[in-house]
């Protein structure tokens, strides 16, 4: 019988997932709250011709250079900014994301967010349990109105086409959107979009939210002249990824109140936050948490099994970001 590969699960996944791919492969797994450095991660990929990765660990030139059974890497994340698809197309290593089963999780927790930043439900959930509620009064907390306002979106991809239709749908929003191609235009119908310019997205929206995929391209593209052009009442909401708004901006314009509040799920540099941003109270800050539903996370982590299995056991290939690799090895 010929070897069964080895692959690595470089994080913690649910035991189910292992079951599935212990049913194929020789698995190591991580221990819980174990994090490889770059040096670590080559060490385990060593003799693994597949990696379940997250969104964290970095595959590039170099570890590719040191580890060349490599044949996978499945991210258990539809963004895949930790991969150099483009040394790992050079090295023959397919790279596979987890796109659609998070996508209306994940617009949910935009939502989310977006109302917990306008209507300061964090801000004003700290100063109760502070005990400092001594009176209701008329403008305690007084917030920005969501429905019938005007929500911009920056990226409309399958997320920001299920957020824009919560906003328009939902909550009677005006939707304007930016984005590197433009949707068709009965698709924009549809969910009742409307296509403007950078400036105009950050100048008309009440409500920015940012669902753009990240690359060097797009980083700090959301700095002090885009947050300059928004409206002072305006709230801006990132769950895409940290390096795409330049934090020391948005510190310095939040505790000027040059706009009203931000929501942040992704921060440059995570999960290290800049010291600054936790001083200052109208921005919600959670950890990452935009598709974290435990079903939603199990398709996830199951989707990445599922890729690993297809291709290790058939040369196929589920949700490729390189797919002229597959048939070459
Ligand atoms: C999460 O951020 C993802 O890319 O899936």
């Amino acid at each position: 019988m010929p070897a069964r590969p080895s692959i690595l699960i470089a994080r913690t996944v649910f035991p189910e997932v292992v079951d599935k791919l212990r049913q194929h492969f020789d698995v190591e797994t991580t221990p819980a709250g174990t994090v490889w450095s770059a040096q670590q991660l080559v060490q385990r990929l060593q003799g693994k011709e597949g990696v379940l990765t997250t969104g964290s660990e970095r595959i590039d030139a170099a570890l590719l250079a040191a580890c060349p059974q490599l044949k996978i890497a499945a991210n258990l994340a539809v963004g895949f900014n930790n991969f150099d698809l483009d040394a790992m197309t050079a090295a023959g290593v397919l790279g596979t994301n987890a796109p659609d089963v998070l996508t209306e999780t994940t617009a949910d927790f935009g939502f989310a967010l977006l109302m917990a930043t306008a209507r300061r439900i964090t801000e004003s959930e700290h100063y109760l349990r502070a005990g400092h509620w001594k009176e209701w009064s008329l403008d305690l907390f007084a917030g920005a109105e969501v429905h019938g306002s005007t929500l911009g979106i920056l990226g409309m991809g399958r997320i920001g086409q299920a957020i824009a239709r919560r906003g328009a749908l939902g909550f009677g929003m005006k939707v304007i959107y930016h984005n590197r191609s433009r949707l068709p235009e009965d698709k924009e119908a549809a969910i009742g979009a409307r296509y403007v310019d950078r400036d105009t997205l950050f100048a008309e929206a009440d409500h920015v939210v940012l669902v753009l995929p990240y690359t060097p391209a797009v980083h700090h593209t959301v700095g002090a002249a885009e947050i300059a052009r928004m409206k002072p009442t305006a709230t801006l909401v990132n769950i895409a990824r940290g390096g795409i708004v330049d934090e020391e901006a948005l510190v310095a314009a939040l505790r000027e109140r040059r706009i009203a509040a931000a929501g942040l799920d992704v921060f440059e540099g995570e999960p290290r936050i800049n010291p600054a941003l936790l001083t200052v109270p109208n921005v919600v800050l959670t950890p990452h948490i935009a598709s974290a539903t435990l079903p939603t996370r199990m398709a996830m982590a199951m989707l990445a099994a599922d890729n690993l299995i297809a291709y290790l056991t058939e040369g196929r290939a589920l949700t490729p970001l390189n797919p002229e690799v597959v048939g070459r090895a």
